[in-house]
């Protein structure tokens, strides 16, 4: 059993702070991230570009900050979410060494199966997608369009991963998991590798210099695949340097925070109800939680009225600004901060986070309307 390593840690229910070493686990996955350049392979996919990268110069003037950037990740592969990123990648490398495999399987919330559907359509193979019981029928309908088969399973997120897990070893499925645990390493960790793209288009904006245009960046966590890729992205290239990192989950599923607080893999210990079903997962993956436990600076957890009115605000914008369209999970990064600028409880890791009228902020979008029954719902109301 690990032990509480880092004793400067400091608690507090809505967030958590940590004193970064600024220093990656020399493992498999850090190898994985370093051989690995998957921007080289999505370019050459027919559907490819760039997603923008949106500064919201109005919210910034009334929010009182220097910048806002928002990175839009619905415009990825026309899949309405940054997941095709790393899915893709893994089914290239993955058939790469085994061209006979027939059929790849996962376990997800939504968008992750989406895009194993997606990218296992691109080279004519099967996909069988497990979706937990929570599962909005929208979200199950965008993974048959893809031309998966979907089944829905009675169980949490964790269990359906568990349950996708035993199917592959049963049925000579590919798992195509985009969280590690224990012997079950490599393919998360070129996920992770898919996602590094999303930060490499900035090296033509924002992260062109030694040092980044952004003081923080904010970085939404289901498992921590994503997030982890952009620590990692972001210790490698900086170092110290690098801008300020906070993550963000639901309250009612922070398996990251409580693992940050606890310094170990927990389950979260919420209710597992939230409208942000791309966050709504279990324990932490392995390969995320040894890149993420000792190089962020915070992590808070959300309830899901920020996510609404955060939803709302991007897509009735400011001025001159541009309308975006943000889903749950979407939105999560720049309701936190909305989150650290209303709630009393969160004016020291402001503090501490130095927000003022000179900060400059990147949120990614990591999805648009990816339930659309959900999001009219909520610009509706
Ligand atoms: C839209 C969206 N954002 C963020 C995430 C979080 O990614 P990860 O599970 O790698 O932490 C997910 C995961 O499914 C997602 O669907």
């Amino acid at each position: 059993m690990e032990i509480i390593k880092n004793q400067s840690h400091r608690m507090n229910q809505d967030y958590h702070v940590i004193h970064p070493t600024h220093e990656l686990p020399k493992n498999a996955t850090h190898t994985i991230l370093q051989n690995n350049d998957a921007f080289i392979y999505h370019k050459l996919i027919t559907s490819y570009k760039p997603t923008p990268l949106i500064e919201l110069r109005c919210l910034a003037q009334k929010l009182e900050v220097n910048s806002i950037y928002v990175k839009d990740e619905s415009y990825r592969f026309g899949l309405n979410a940054f997941k095709g990123l790393g899915a893709s990648y893994a089914v290239y490398k993955t058939l790469q060494e085994h061209p006979n495999i027939s059929t790849m399987c996962t376990a997800t919330d939504g968008n992750h199966g989406k895009a194993v559907a997606w990218a296992s359509k691109q080279f004519n193979k099967k996909a069988i997608v497990y979706v937990p019981k929570n599962t909005s029928i929208s979200r199950i309908e965008a993974i048959q369009k893809e031309g998966a088969q979907v089944e829905k399973l009675d169980l949490n997120y964790d269990d359906t991963c568990t349950y996708a897990k035993q199917r592959s070893e049963a049925n000579g499925l590919q798992l195509i998991q985009d969280t590690a645990w224990d012997g079950y390493e490599k393919i998360p960790a070129l996920i992770m590798a898919g996602y590094l793209t999303c930060l490499k288009e900035l090296e033509t904006s924002l992260h062109k210099n030694n040092v980044p245009d952004v003081d923080i960046v904010f970085l939404q966590v289901g498992v921590g695949s994503w997030a982890a890729a952009a620590v990692w992205y972001y210790v490698n290239k900086y170092g110290a340097n690098r801008p300020k990192i906070v993550l963000v989950e639901p309250t009612e599923s922070d398996g990251m925070m409580e693992s940050l607080k606890q310094g170990i893999r927990v389950i979260p210990k919420g209710t597992q109800q939230t409208i942000m079903a791309g966050l709504n997962c279990g324990i932490p993956s392995l390969n995320a939680w040894e890149i993420i436990k000792d190089n962020i600076d915070a992590c808070i957890s959300i309830e899901d009225f920020y996510v609404e009115n955060t939803m709302n605000i991007l897509y009735n914008p400011n001025g001159r600004d541009s309308k975006i369209i943000a889903g749950e999970s979407g939105a999560s990064g720049m309701a936190a901060f909305f989150k650290i600028l209303n709630d009393p409880k969160l004016n020291s890791l402001k503090k501490e986070l130095n927000i003022d009228n000179n900060i400059n902020l990147l949120f990614f979008n990591t999805e648009g309307n990816t339930d659309p029954i959900n999001f009219n719902k909520i610009i509706n109301s």
